[in-house]
């Protein structure tokens, strides 16, 4: 056992199993910056700063457990109404995230992906997003995918306008639009569903995080401020998605083979 799994019995376990049974796709909505800070009476930029920090941990803990698809939600539609100041931050995060990490994230093999509307952001943000997917684009360890000026339902609308434009130009029959079409037209297209999405600082509710693709996930909800989040509470998580029972609208296999005897 190396230094790294004494600390982690979690690791160890994965070390040997080779990634059984650790979610293929994990969500995290990060949330808690501001009251993080305001309990220690710091301006909020100082939350959210300290945000980076612990998506930092969470990413090199991702990596070590071997999850493969990594989904943080760190700007949503409905976030450009906050104060101005609040918001300039946050892009100044995400940007000093990319030019910082990117060399780092590329030599951890950590494959980006941006979702979100790329309309209307900042002209200094767009081509660092592309930057990040291109150099990342054949890495084949985590996809860390960035939920940046994403919203849910946003999305999902914009897959039917796609589409109802393709069947209105003939390109597509509308009796032909399954859930496989439909997904084409998302930001996920190629991503799996999430298997787990956590949400930090006591709150339930999904705030528009990927609505579509939640529809089976397992959730976890953690008091825990998202400053505070660390690679035990990640495995906490997990180690509570593997006390799930996940049915899909199913039965329990238990029930399924009672029925079937
Ligand atoms: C929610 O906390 C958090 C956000 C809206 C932003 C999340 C951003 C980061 C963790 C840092 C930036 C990310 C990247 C990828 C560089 P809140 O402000 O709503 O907290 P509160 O509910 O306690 O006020």
């Amino acid at each position: 056992m190396d230094e790294a799994d004494k600390r982690s019995p979690l690791a160890a376990r994965e070390t040997t199993r080779a990634g059984a049974d650790v979610p293929t796709h994990v969500g995290i909505i990060m949330d808690g910056n501001g009251r993080w800070a305001a309990q220690r009476s710091l301006p909020r930029f100082e939350g959210h700063r300290r945000g980076v920090e612990a998506l930092r941990r969470t990413v090199r803990a991702a990596i070590d457990l071997r999850i493969a698809y990594l989904t943080v939600y760190s700007f949503s539609s409905e976030n450009w109404t906050r104060p101005p100041d609040e918001v300039s931050g946050l892009m100044g995060l995400l940007k000093r995230f990319i030019r910082n990490d990117l060399a780092d994230l590329h030599s951890n093999n950590v494959r980006i992906r941006i979702i979100g509307e790329r309309a209307g952001l900042p002209l200094d943000i767009g081509p660092l997003l592309t930057e990040a997917e291109d150099v990342t684009r054949d890495n084949t360890g985590l996809s860390l995918v960035i939920a940046f000026n994403y919203g849910g339902r946003q999305e999902i609308l914009a897959a039917a306008r796609a589409l109802a434009l393709d069947a209105a130009a003939g390109r597509i029959d509308p009796a032909a639009i399954d859930a496989r079409t439909f997904e084409r037209r998302l930001f996920t297209t190629g991503i799996p569903d999430p298997d787990l999405i956590i949400r930090t600082s006591g709150e339930q509710r999904i705030s528009n995080f990927l609505p579509w693709q939640a529809a089976y996930s397992e959730f976890v909800f953690t008091p825990v401020l998202w400053p505070d989040f660390d690679r035990g509470c990640l495995e906490q998580a997990i180690e509570e998605f593997r006390r799930r029972e996940r049915r899909f609208g199913g039965v329990a296999v238990a029930a399924a083979q009672k029925t079937a005897s």
